[in-house]
């Protein structure tokens, strides 16, 4: 752990009063960046010392779906950087009766200095960061979730102390997850291989925007349906649910379609012998990953899990700082 002294504390100034919507409106330099504050901010917390950047900053958090990490981090992460947080379920607010987001946004806009949401539709949440005057933070949606793979960099980055010439293998669903880990991957310069089954591939034009940032920064994006391809060599292995919240009626056919397709030691065999396993969480045991992969040696999901505070610290600081 370094010393306080030695932390030189660096906001990405060029994001204040940006929204983040997905890693895709971000240069390859402020999320390596942000990565770096995240690693300093955790070491200034651990060492009892979070610089109090948000003292009277107000986050408001609209839900319309579950979560632990999410919602329990970003409170904290406010808490720990002397601001507060307001959990806002959708249902209770007016837009559960139909008030339009685009009102809800400017009204919101002037009460609060920020807003994280977890929505269903990317493109509602498109819509209230274009109505909004305050930054907005993406906690998730059917097609992002920035905050997750920031903190997936920040878990492989102090492990690996780089990112140049390793190999991410995301064996499973081509879902929200799968998209920004894909794009952070490519911001970073690390290679990734995605392996799902026929039908559940990651969407193409991201695959393709991700493939131009990553040629800039040396490294490769490649969507295969063969996951020992993906898992051969892999210092990291990735998966999340093969069924992701609100597509529950699809359970049963995606539990037939996706065998082949579960982290087991057999796949996992083909990895490095130092492979970092790595799962967004909430995870279901003996579906897309074995108990002993997840709870064994190589494992990594619970640091990965605390990592979500230290991540969303740096970008909450840097947009609302
Ligand atoms: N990984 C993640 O976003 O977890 P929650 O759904 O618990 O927030
Ligand atoms: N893909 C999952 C991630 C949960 C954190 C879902 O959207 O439900």
């Amino acid at each position: 752990m370094k010393l306080l002294e030695e932390v030189q504390l660096k906001l990405v100034s060029s994001l204040k009063g940006k929204d983040l919507l997905t890693l895709l409106d971000y240069t390859s330099e402020e999320v390596q960046d942000l990565v770096t504050l995240a690693t300093q901010l955790k070491t200034l917390t651990k060492n009892g010392h979070c610089p109090k950047i948000l003292e009277g900053k107000m986050l408001g958090m609209i839900f319309e779906k579950n979560s632990t990490r999410t919602r329990i981090s970003f409170e904290v992460g406010m808490h720990q950087l002397g601001g507060k947080a307001m959990y806002l379920h959708a249902r209770d607010l007016q837009i559960g009766r139909g008030e339009p987001i685009s009102d809800t946004g400017r009204v919101l806009s002037g009460y609060l200095d920020g807003i994280m949401i977890r929505a269903k539709s990317h493109a509602m949440v498109q819509e209230l960061a274009e109505y909004a005057t305050i930054p907005i933070i993406n906690g998730l949606t059917d097609l992002y979730h920035p905050c997750q793979a920031l903190a997936d960099l920040e878990t492989i980055i102090e492990h690996k102390g780089t990112f140049k010439g390793l190999k991410t293998a995301y064996i499973g669903d081509g879902n929200n997850v799968a998209h920004s880990l894909i794009v952070a991957a490519a911001h970073v310069g690390m290679d990734i291989v995605i392996a799902t089954p026929k039908g559940y591939e990651p969407d193409e034009i991201i695959i393709a925007k991700a493939q131009a940032i990553a040629a800039k920064n040396g490294s490769t994006v490649i969507v295969t349906n063969d996951p020992v391809e993906a898992a051969k060599d892999a210092d990291v292995v990735y998966t999340d649910v093969w069924t992701s919240m609100g597509q529950e009626e699809e359970a049963a056919q995606r539990l037939v379609d996706f065998k082949g397709f579960q982290i087991n030691d057999e796949l996992v065999a083909h990895a490095k012998p130092d492979y970092m396993f790595l799962h967004c969480l909430p995870a279901h045991r003996e579906e897309e990953v074995a108990t002993s992969v997840i709870d064994g040696p190589n494992s990594y999901v619970f640091e990965q899990a605390e990592n979500r505070l230290h991540a969303q610290k740096a970008v909450l600081a840097s947009v609302l700082g």
